[in-house]
């Protein structure tokens, strides 16, 4: 039976656009709720029980409108809340985000991998298990890119700030001959040409999202909740910011077409569109 229902898909900002778009690829019935928490972006820099807090609050709403599923698009949110939410809502399937320490250790010649991430996702006992399970015998060299997520949810993807916070955190790594680049941030992927142009060719970049959007189609497939493959699935866009427009400029030009986006607020831990 086809499940019509929508999938509810967050981030602190723009970057789980990046996810997004891995999710519209593989799974084009499906019908997304898109809510970037731009009223509290940055989140790598808040305390781990902040955004806990915050991921329930995105969570709850996303509920009410009676979301089959839950995608983490957000590598510190998973990081700070994913155990804690599916505690929670234990009828409800999440798929998160870790770094892609995995295939890189798996990949990598040098033995030398990079991970660029959020402090609050270093901090996380999520990266502490991926580099325990999978990192054996390979060197990770970690850098949280200060200002890099403030600068793409600007828009400024190839700026003068982003490349000199990028080539600050690489060009030491390049020096110890890392050969991957784990990109541990959702927002990160849309820094990839000027990654890949700070890097060169011989270095490997790995965005995580179109294996989460696999796995997101395994969860719903193995629940039998995925949408009838004939349906035209569809993407709502909603902000917590305060300006819709900014935010619509920004997240059309990273999404390639031009977006509606959509308000909601905070009201204390409760979110909710403007009547609810
Ligand atoms: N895009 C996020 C992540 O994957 C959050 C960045 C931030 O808000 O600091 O970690």
């Amino acid at each position: 039976m086809a499940d019509a229902r929508p999938v509810g898909v967050f981030d602190s900002g723009v970057g789980g656009l990046s996810v997004l778009r891995a999710l519209r690829a593989e799974l084009p019935s499906e019908h997304f709720l898109y809510v970037a928490d731009q009223a509290n972006v940055p989140y790598g820099p808040h305390p781990l029980e902040k955004v806990r807090g915050l991921a329930e609050g995105i969570t709850r709403y996303l509920l009410r409108r009676g979301a089959k599923a839950i995608v983490v698009a957000c590598n510190t949110a998973s990081a700070a809340a994913l155990h804690y939410l599916r505690e929670t809502f234990p009828d409800t399937p999440f798929v998160g985000m870790e770094p892609a320490v995995k295939p890189a250790a798996e990949t990598t010649r040098s033995g030398v991998v990079g991970v660029l991430a959020t402090p609050a996702t270093f901090q996380g006992k999520l990266y502490a298990s991926v580099v325990e399970r999978f990192a054996r015998g390979t060197r990770l060299l970690e850098h949280t890119c200060p200002g890099l997520v403030q600068e793409i949810e600007a828009g400024r993807l190839t700026g003068e700030t982003a490349r000199a916070i990028l080539t600050a955190a690489l060009r030491p790594m390049l020096a110890e001959g890392v050969d991957t680049v784990v990109l541990g941030c959702t927002h990160y992927p849309f820094a990839i040409p000027l990654i890949q142009e700070i890097v060169g060719g011989n270095v490997r970049v790995i965005d995580p999202a179109p294996a989460v959007a696999r796995q997101t189609r395994r969860v719903l497939a193995a629940r039998e909740a995925l949408n009838a493959p004939e349906a035209p699935g569809s993407v709502t866009f909603y902000t917590t910011g305060g300006d819709t427009a900014a935010t619509a400029a920004v997240m059309g030009r990273l999404w390639g077409e031009p977006v509606e986006v959509l308000r909601l607020q905070w009201r204390g831990e409760r979110l909710g569109e403007g009547n609810d």
